[in-house]
């Protein structure tokens, strides 16, 4: 379907005895901001772990835009555009985020081995890096290096060097983690601003984000899928109610 951008067709999984995703079928569509959600030992980072290429299922296909990629590793998925937020460890502390976003853009328009010192050369990835920055409000602290920026703009920075890199889904592992909530919350709107040019997929556990900016829910159980649908359907689903959400 040329509206669905990840599919996973009867995707199994297991950890030694432990059956996981007994056959999920799984979808996501094309410019959605789709959020994971369940209770601890759900299942969320295994299926990020096995759309990544992390894992490898034992069982069922995993589908990007209609080509079978279950076999394909996590640096050919990467190529196929899909991209998990850099970690912290993989930012470079010692350049700033202007440095890092010109290093990201360069590699994302294949600039062969772009010098910091030949800027003049990267004018339009410059350009675009500060306008980048300013809509994840990382302006003021362009020039600061990374390592000596608190978490919260690191955190970001991720987010916005991923975004950068204009991939076909963004996976992102509770972003808001660690964010204040007005941190949080202005993610979430950057992230609502952008998804149209971006696919994004992320595991949350504040509700309250999830239920403002989700546009599908996926919820997740005992390492099954038992529901999916708009924020409005899980929330009254009552199989969601019973095993995660009521109380
Ligand atoms: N490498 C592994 N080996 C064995 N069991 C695993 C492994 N990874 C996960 N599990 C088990 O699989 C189940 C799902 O775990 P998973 O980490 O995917 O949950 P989660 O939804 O991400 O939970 P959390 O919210 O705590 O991060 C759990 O029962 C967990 O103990
Ligand atoms: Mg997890």
């Amino acid at each position: 379907m040329a509206d669905t951008v990840l599919e996973t067709v009867d995707l199994q999984m297991a950890f030694g005895g432990l059956k996981i995703f007994e056959r999920l079928n799984f979808s996501l569509r094309r410019g959605e901001r789709h959020a994971v959600i369940g209770p601890n030992g759900a299942g969320k980072s295994t299926f990020v772990n096995l759309v990544t290429g992390v894992l490898k299922p034992v069982a069922g296909r995993l589908m990007l835009d209609g080509r079978d990629i279950t076999a394909a590793t996590p640096q050919e998925r990467v190529r196929a555009g899909l991209l998990r937020t850099f970690q912290i460890n993989t930012l470079f502390p010692g350049l700033n985020p202007l440095e890092s976003m010109v290093v990201a853009l360069c590699q994302r328009d294949a600039v062969a081995r772009p010098s910091l010192q030949a800027t003049a050369r990267h004018t339009g990835q410059i350009d675009e890096g500060r306008q980048l920055l300013e809509r994840f409000g990382l302006l003021d602290v362009a020039l600061t290096p990374t390592r000596m920026l608190p978490y919260g703009k690191q955190r970001i920075l991720e987010v916005a060097l991923a975004f950068a890199m204009r991939p076909r889904v963004l996976l992102l592992d509770e972003p808001a983690a660690g964010l204040s909530t007005a941190q949080g919350v202005a993610l979430f709107d950057q992230l609502r601003e952008l998804a149209a040019e971006t696919t994004v997929l992320f595991i949350e556990h504040d509700m309250n984000l999830v239920f403002k900016y989700a546009d599908r829910v996926s919820v997740f159980a005992g390492g099954q899928m038992i529901s999916q649908g708009t924020p409005d359907e899980v929330r009254a689903d009552p199989v969601v109610t019973k095993a995660y959400l009521g109380n």
